[in-house]
């Protein structure tokens, strides 16, 4: 199989593609396919060249992390989620995400998601139990991994501007129905960050690995606001 790769030798230098040659097991995932092409002591590219290894960022290999979203045959994903048997066609093609600045090959940098919550003060402080939570909501909206690709996908997030993506009103809604001394705030904070720009095209539902149901995140701070 062809692979090819967008890669990119510092954060300043020109995105060039590279093909490479797999020729491991079929059954593999595509980060199965990039540590098989890194493998080798002499790398070479699909014309035997000798190459540098493909940057890449990975930690648990089982979709827990989130390290590993990437563009793969055009749709933003998990590499070590994404099957080669699942792909139609005889070439693959991976690019890092594009609403992040490179920092080399695939490895991006996603700062600007912590950066946005931690300007929000997205935190739960003290936590208030309490008795009229949904807790399968709560439970499901904290496995949120901010791998990014709710926002890579979302026709209104760019980086740097005042919308902040479905991943900030996950968090909003998880931190306002466990401390509600906080509600108000996080209210606002969703208001201004998220419901005043979001067109409802709910494309981060779909890509999302995690399936968190933030149309029901949403359907509650909506009402809180109101
Ligand atoms: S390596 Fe952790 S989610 Fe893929």
């Amino acid at each position: 199989m062809k692979v090819n790769i967008l890669r990119q030798k510092t954060p300043f230098s020109e995105p060039y593609w590279e093909s490479f040659i797999y020729d491991g097991p079929e059954d593999n995932t595509v980060a199965g396919v990039i540590e098989y092409l890194n493998y080798h002591d002499d790398i070479t590219d699909a014309e035997g060249k000798r190459t540098t290894r493909i940057g890449w960022e990975c930690s648990c290999l089982q979709g827990i992390c989130g390290a590993c979203a990437m563009v793969i045959n055009g749709t933003p994903a998990l590499a070590c989620e994404t099957f080669l048997s699942g792909m139609k066609g005889k070439e693959l093609s991976i690019r890092p995400l594009q609403k992040y600045p490179v920092i080399h090959d695939l490895v991006i940098d996603r700062s600007s998601i912590h950066e946005n919550l931690k300007q929000a003060n997205i935190y739960i402080g003290e936590y208030q139990p309490s008795s009229d939570v949904d807790h399968d909501h709560q439970y499901a909206a904290a496995k949120c991994l901010k791998c990014g690709l709710c926002l890579e996908v979302c026709p209104n997030y760019g980086a740097g501007k005042t919308f902040y993506g479905a991943v900030f009103a996950n968090d909003c809604y998880l931190v306002a129905s466990r401390n509600r001394s906080k509600a108000s705030t996080m209210g606002k904070m969703y208001a201004d960050h998220f419901a005043n720009a979001c067109s409802k095209s709910l494309s981060c539902m779909d890509v999302c690995p995690m399936k968190i149901p933030t149309l029901a995140s949403m359907a509650k701070l909506n009402r809180a606001i109101h």
